[in-house]
């Protein structure tokens, strides 16, 4: 990986009033969390149109709660790496104004990061699928299945699942981001998945310079990133960040 592509990014960052990371699950492989449609990746174990529809919940919950229940687990016991610990620096210098995560583990959160856009929802807090009781994930409860709540209903972790629409808040204020940064960091996600796939579209029509780091390239690679940071993100943004603080 050439010192001049690092260079040209951080010398983006530092030229951008406003700057704006999208984060994929890739961000999070080097916490420990698979990804899903790498080798092996979550999706290889648990096919999303079995586990990972709100029908197939509906079909059968204590089914999938099997999945999550192991994403929960691996969940629980991940901390945030190099790369989520990068982008909380980068807040704290005051050169990323946000984070829209397609990730459910809240790990930019944990690292540091305050602006943080939950786009697909977060595995720690439950809700009833037939009332509006609110619990958080609770690993004690796997021997007996899907968690029931008081009324009956099962208890869903307020993740976004394939068919469900993606709540209007993050929605509306993913979108204004993406439209007004002037530069997007773009880690670790495959760009397969509408809307959040859209976002970066979005940034580069408004004249964004585009900043990509993933260990393979993408749809996004070689249509609109300016700059390819190939490699872990957990090597790649420590470097990046500090090229920009050294400004
Ligand atoms: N550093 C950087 N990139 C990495 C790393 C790493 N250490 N490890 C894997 N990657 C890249 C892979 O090359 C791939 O491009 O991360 C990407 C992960 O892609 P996916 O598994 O498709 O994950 P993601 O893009 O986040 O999926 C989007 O799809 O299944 C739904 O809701 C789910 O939020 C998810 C959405």
């Amino acid at each position: 990986m050439s010192e001049e592509v690092f260079r040209k990014a951080a010398e983006a960052i530092n030229r951008a009033p406003l700057v704006v990371a999208v984060t994929g699950a890739g961000a999070s492989v080097e916490s420990g969390i698979p990804d899903f449609r790498s080798t092996g990746g979550l999706w290889s174990k648990y096919p999303p149109a079995e586990y990972a529809t709100m029908d197939a919940f509906l079909d059968d919950p204590d089914k999938v709660w099997v999945m999550f229940y192991e994403l929960g687990e691996t969940i629980l016991a991940a901390q945030p790496n190099p790369g989520h610990l990068a982008l909380a620096k980068l807040e704290e210098f005051g050169k990323l104004q946000g984070i829209v995560t397609q990730n459910i583990d809240g790990l930019h959160q944990q690292a540091g990061n305050t602006v943080v856009i939950e786009y697909h929802g977060n595995v720690h807090n439950l809700g009833c699928s037939s009332c509006f009781r609110r619990r958080r994930m609770d690993l004690s409860f796997r021997a007996h299945g899907a968690p029931r709540c008081e009324c009956g209903g099962y208890m869903k972790p307020s993740v976004v699942l394939f068919g469900e629409p993606i709540p209007p808040k993050p929605l509306m204020q993913a979108d204004t981001l993406a439209r007004t940064c002037n530069a997007m960091l773009i880690v670790g996600t495959s760009a397969q998945v509408y809307p959040a796939a859209g976002l970066p579209y979005a940034a580069k029509e408004n004249g964004a310079f585009i900043i990509e780091c993933n260990v393979e390239p993408t749809e996004f690679t070689h249509s609109i990133t300016d700059a390819f940071l190939q490699g872990p993100a957990g090597e790649n943004l420590p470097k990046l960040a500090q090229l920009v603080m050294a400004r």
